[in-house]
């Protein structure tokens, strides 16, 4: 199970946390990964500076707007799903 958490505190909400959020949703539906991604929201990863902030197994990474969510989540979270 790959862990994320998507930060939705306000630093992270004013630049699109909400909508990668949805964004990471909509990808576990379209790759059926329900069981294999534990998704949620947090209300802040410590990093507001860095924001919009998500955080996977443990490492945060920053800058992650909605227009790179869906790269990110090929780049960081399905490669960890396929390697499971
Ligand atoms: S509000 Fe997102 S890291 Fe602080």
């Amino acid at each position: 199970m790959v862990a994320v958490k998507v930060c939705v505190g306000s630093s992270c909400h004013i630049k699109g946390g909400v909508q990668t959020l949805k964004t990471f949703r909509d990808l576990i539906d379209e790759y059926e990964l329900s069981g294999k991604v534990d998704l949620s929201a947090d209300l802040c990863l410590e990093g507001c500076l860095k924001a919009p902030n998500v955080l996977v197994d443990g490492s945060v990474y920053g800058g992650i707007t909605p227009d790179k969510a869906e790269e990110f989540f090929r780049q960081r979270i399905l490669v960890r799903v396929d390697d499971a």
